[in-house]
């Protein structure tokens, strides 16, 4: 089964092909990365109006030179995301889907992140996922592609955010996680005393926190010369303890749970630092399953695969499927589970 996906939901236009849910044929990720730097972030008007531009020479692309006949199915992104980039892939999907009389999917960016470390290795379930992007920090306890329980997430910012508002504290631009990532392997990590995040209490074994973390950063440079050096020895701190607070509390669900298999995907899975942490995991007996780098930012080589995963399950979508902002059960500035 051969599966167009489609993914808009953010600042990457991106199409690919993918086969049975295992074999990439092809995956197009166009970047806005360049066209939203003058503004430090995304500006979703702008977003929109790009994937608008983009979206069709990019399904082009991704088909090489097949006919939109040869696919089986269109998958594509509609939500969580920005509703107005949402909108650009999905109504593309809708028309492809219509004129060419092909089932329809409809793909969550969460559960297609999550799909990412599918395409690189075969992954037996059950397993603990590291939902690690921009936009989400979430863990789940996964029994089937059908079958998941959030377990936490942040009750602030999420941890690529984090990274991004970190870099802009230091000066150094927009997206934060490369930058910072880059600067941290010159870098003294024990330079700055960072706090842990929240505690490991019950209510709060497998949630997170950053907005603490940003800030803790910004006091400690006040008043201070941003000398390269200083920048470099911040960065590393910053990381640590942002991958430190990850891996703690995915340990929490692994040691909890006693599933000793733990699958990482979002943007901030292509962190050096915390691939290299892994290691470590790995060491203690832990099954560990990181989304190929190509994988772990934005595209449609996962929305497709998930798309697959759906499909096996008999999910498709009609005309009047609708783009969607947040997860129902994530809401900003409260614990996703509440425990006693
Ligand atoms: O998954 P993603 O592409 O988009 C969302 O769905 O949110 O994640 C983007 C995030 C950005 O915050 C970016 O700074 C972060 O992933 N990121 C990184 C790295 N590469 C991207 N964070 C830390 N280290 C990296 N190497
Ligand atoms: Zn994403």
């Amino acid at each position: 089964m051969t599966i167009l996906g489609i993914e808009t939901s953010c600042d990457e236009t991106a199409a690919a092909l993918v086969e049975d849910g295992v074999n990439v044929l092809s995956s197009v990720v166009y970047s806005q990365i360049e066209i939203h730097q003058p503004f430090d972030g995304v500006v979703p008007e702008v977003a929109s109006r790009n994937h608008l531009m983009k979206i069709l020479s990019v399904i082009e692309e991704a088909m090489a030179g097949r006919s939109l006949d040869a696919i089986d199915a269109v998958a594509v992104t509609n939500g969580p995301g920005l509703v107005g980039s949402l909108l650009v892939g999905l109504s593309t999907a809708k028309s492809i889907s219509f004129s060419r009389a092909k089932p329809l999917i409809a793909v969550n960016h969460i559960q297609a992140h999550m799909y990412a470390p599918h395409l690189g290795a075969s992954i037996a379930f059950p397993y603990i996922a590291l939902v690690a992007s921009g936009g989400h920090t979430l863990l789940y306890r996964v029994e089937s592609f059908d079958r998941m329980e959030l377990l936490g997430s942040t009750i602030d910012d999420a941890v690529g955010e984090a990274f991004d508002k970190a870099a802009k504290v230091l000066g150094l631009g927009y997206p934060g996680g490369p930058l910072i990532d880059r600067e941290a392997k010159g870098g003294d990590a024990s330079a700055f005393d960072m706090p842990r995040g929240l505690p490991d209490t019950r209510q709060d074994r497998y949630n997170f926190s950053y907005s603490g973390l940003k800030t803790a950063l910004a006091y400690r440079l006040r008043d201070r010369r941003l000398t390269p050096e200083l920048v470099r020895d911040a960065a590393a701190s910053f990381q640590k303890a942002a991958v430190e607070m990850l891996i703690r509390k995915a340990s929490n669900a692994i040691g909890d749970t006693g599933i000793r298999r733990l699958v990482i995907s979002g943007g901030v899975a292509a962190n050096s630092f915390l691939r290299e942490r892994v290691g470590a995991l790995k060491a203690e007996g832990i099954e560990v399953h990181t989304a190929p780098m190509a994988y772990c930012g934005d595209n449609a080589a996962m929305v497709a695969g998930r798309g697959w995963a759906d499909a096996q399950s008999g999910r498709f979508a009609d005309m009047s499927v609708e783009a969607f902002s947040r997860l129902p059960n994530v809401v900003k500035g409260k614990r996703s589970v509440e425990r006693k």
